[in-house]
């Protein structure tokens, strides 16, 4: 009988500090996922833990993870090295559901760490980008320091993709937005009647869609959130994933936003 819980192993290729606690690990491994599908990912004696892929779904040779350094398993992945190998199950969940997507303009918004689905998404848009509308990007973090992949977000700025950077506690030299504003809402021309929203990063989204996404005309069916709960098996075995009637690793992690569980742990 298949073990549902024997990993496979994936090398590390390269690591980059993105921030003093977020790495970028680069794993070399073919990987067939939707933008928002994840990885367990775990060194042996550690455990395992949930994280999305932040490469584009068309790279063949290797996929991305960009782990924060939180707690046990995360702390054990920054200490590897080059070379090192680390355990791979998956991909699990649903993912963005991209056919939907399509022909719409779209509103990503993400916060800090949430970023590694979204980056993915938007490799998928542009790789696809006749097939869209309007495309904006709406990431927030604490500081400037905090803001992930700033060489990919220019990029994505050069293939017409509209960012939008805001920051909590802004440093002199800062030139983007402070906090959640809804000043940013007169810079997203989009049509409501076809337009959906992508998210992730359960802290800063209910601000998100209270101050941006429903003054912009957009319903909670056609926002669309990955859900990063707590999670242990990943397969629909444990129950830790739970909300509200659905397993986070087998339903989600993309619900829409009226489908999900706001007491956010
Ligand atoms: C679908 C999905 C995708 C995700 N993608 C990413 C990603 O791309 N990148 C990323 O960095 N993270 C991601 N996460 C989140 C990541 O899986 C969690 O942060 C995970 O808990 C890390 O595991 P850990 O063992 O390192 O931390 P844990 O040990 O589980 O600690 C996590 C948090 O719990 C707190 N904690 C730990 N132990 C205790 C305790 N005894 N008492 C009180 N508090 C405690 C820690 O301080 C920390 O804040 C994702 C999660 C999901 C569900
Ligand atoms: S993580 Fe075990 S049921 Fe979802």
């Amino acid at each position: 009988m298949k073990n549902l819980y024997q990993p496979n192993f994936a090398k590390i290729e390269k690591i980059e500090a993105l921030s003093p606690s977020v790495k970028l690990l680069r794993l070399r491994k073919r990987l067939n996922f939707i933008p928002a599908q994840f990885v367990l990912a775990g060194v042996w004696g550690y455990g395992e833990a949930p994280f999305g892929v932040a490469s584009s779904p068309y790279e063949k040779r290797y996929f991305d993870l960009m782990i924060r350094d939180v707690g046990m398993v995360s702390s054990a992945i920054h200490s590897l090295k080059k070379g090192d190998e680390i355990t791979i199950r998956g991909p699990y969940g649903n993912g963005f559901p991209l056919e939907f997507l399509k022909g719409k303009d779209v509103v990503m918004v993400s916060g800090g760490c949430g970023i590694p689905p979204i980056a993915s998404l938007i490799e998928y848009f542009i790789k696809n980008r006749k097939n869209f509308g309007r495309i904006y990007l709406l990431y927030g973090a604490a500081t400037s320091e905090d803001i992930l992949i700033k060489d990919k977000i220019k990029q994505w700025g050069k293939a017409d993709v509209k960012i939008l950077l805001t920051v909590d506690k802004p440093t002199s030299d800062w030139q983007g937005y402070t906090g959640f504003v809804t000043e940013l809402i007169k810079e997203i021309k989009i049509n409501p009647l076809d337009a959906v929203a992508a998210m992730c990063g359960p802290g800063p989204m209910t601000s998100a869609v209270e101050k941006i996404l429903r003054p912009l005309g957009l319903p909670d069916r056609r926002i669309f959130v990955s859900d990063e709960r707590k999670m242990h098996c990943g397969i629909g075995k444990c129950q830790h994933c739970t909300t509200g009637d659905k397993y986070v690793c087998l339903d989600g992690p993309v619900f829409n936003y009226d489908q999900i569980d706001k007491n956010w742990d």
